[in-house]
């Protein structure tokens, strides 16, 4: 079982990027958090071909951590696949609608909980499985937030991984648009890499990689799945 605290407001005393306050971090979602939860999964079809693929790495002997959870849609989807599901979040407001969703549903063994992915907040050799879904390109230091998230596996654990390649786009987004968007609060901090740069970052963690894929049903997907394993 997880034995750690799950600690929103630890840092790791590096100076950095990532020690920027989860307060501040929070506010961008914080705000769009009611319509993040209203709209509709764009690509229903891909979205579930990646949940039924997240399936068959999960067991209901095993204790899983989201990073990055949102509003607990995955969550909820998923955590009737194991024993125990601890899904996270920097955003109070997703926590609070997550719950919310929750206290609606009879999901035993799923709790929600602040914490920054860029802090080490989440122990060490706790989990069998740590999730991330559309949000390595948003953690301050992703070299960092892999290390902290590989650190929470057991050994032979798997850190799982579906993101969005904003280098993959076309370079109007992220060099004009992004920039643009985000100086009028319209979009977060991103970090911009393509999928092979992301396995890099993966595998530089110690970590064998055992699945790269793509599930978009609609065009051109920048959203590259990766799993990986801990070696035992
Ligand atoms: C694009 S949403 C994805 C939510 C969910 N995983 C999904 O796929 O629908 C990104 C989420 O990451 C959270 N987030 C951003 N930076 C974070 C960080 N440093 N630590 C933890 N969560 C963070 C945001 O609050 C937001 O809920």
């Amino acid at each position: 079982m997880p034995n750690q605290p799950i600690d929103p407001v630890a840092t790791t005393g590096r100076p950095s990027k990532a020690n920027a306050p989860a307060s501040r971090k929070a506010i961008f979602w914080d705000r769009i958090a009611r319509k993040y939860a209203a709209d509709p999964i764009a690509d229903m079809a891909g979205y579930e071909a990646t949940l039924q693929r997240v399936r068959t790495f999960l067991s209901d002997d095993q204790d899983v951590l989201e990073i990055g959870c949102g509003t607990g849609t995955t969550a909820l989807r998923l955590a009737p696949s194991t024993r125990r599901m601890v899904a996270t979040d920097v955003s109070p407001k997703m926590i609070a609608i997550a719950r919310e969703k929750l206290a609606g549903q009879s999901v035993p063994g799923l709790s929600f909980s602040l914490a920054d992915a860029d802090t080490p907040a989440f122990g060490q050799g706790a989990y069998d499985a740590v999730l991330a879904f559309n949000l390595l390109h948003l953690v301050s230091d992703l070299d960092h937030a892999l290390a902290l998230a590989v650190q929470a596996l057991r050994p032979g654990g798997f850190l799982i991984s579906k993101t969005p390649c904003i280098a993959e786009m076309n370079p109007f987004i992220p060099y004009l648009a992004l920039p643009l968007m985000r100086a009028i609060g319209k979009a977060p901090h991103v970090l911009c890499f393509k999928g092979s740069a992301l396995q890099s970052a993966i595998s530089r963690q110690g970590m064998e990689i055992v699945a790269v894929e793509r599930h978009g049903t609609r065009g051109k997907d920048i959203r590259i799945f990766i799993v990986a394993r801990k070696p035992a």
